[in-house]
């Protein structure tokens, strides 16, 4: 049975601010993941190859006419539990920021053609993880950092970005 919501935050509330069982370990930093979805076109390639250098090098993912993913992007923050809700952040913050500044502008879009942010770049999974970190960090609650993000272009094959160089 779950302890209502009152109860919990005290028992946290006692535990992170080094109450009996939590004495002397401080404030836990803890990392969290949300998990969305969406589904883009793209066509991989230069402008500047011919076309055969691009079906070389980009093979099925350089059609003239496109064609579609299914991506899964796990965006993961990290930051201290709040003593008074037991969380790091309301889960629904992290998602909503993720949507209006990413999912919106990518889903059922065409990543070549539609997507101002993108303009210009190779939409590989590489280059698009490092774009959709510029569109998120800064972005989100204060109290939290971004830590990592993963973007799966299938089931297979995901890229991982965690800022920097
Ligand atoms: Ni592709």
């Amino acid at each position: 049975m779950a302890l209502p919501a009152r109860l919990a935050a005290a028992h946290a509330a006692a535990y992170y601010s080094g109450g009996p069982e939590g004495a002397g370990k401080g404030m836990a930093r803890v990392r969290v993941t949300r998990r969305l979805h969406f589904c883009a076109a793209h066509r991989l390639g230069r402008d500047d190859w011919s076309r055969e250098q691009n079906e070389r090098v980009f093979g099925l993912c350089s059609n003239a006419n496109w064609h579609g993913h299914n991506y899964e992007l796990d965006v993961t923050v990290a930051g201290e539990i709040d003593p008074e809700t037991g969380y790091v952040l309301d889960l629904k913050l992290l998602r909503d920021a993720v949507e209006q500044r990413v999912i919106d502008d990518l889903d059922h879009r065409n990543l070549n053609l539609d997507v101002e942010w993108m303009r210009g770049v190779n939409p590989t999974t590489e280059n698009l993880v490092v774009a959709i970190w510029d569109r998120l960090a800064g972005a989100l609650p204060a109290t939290v950092e971004l830590e990592r993000i993963v973007l799966w272009e299938t089931p297979r094959n995901y890229v991982e970005y965690s800022g920097g160089k």
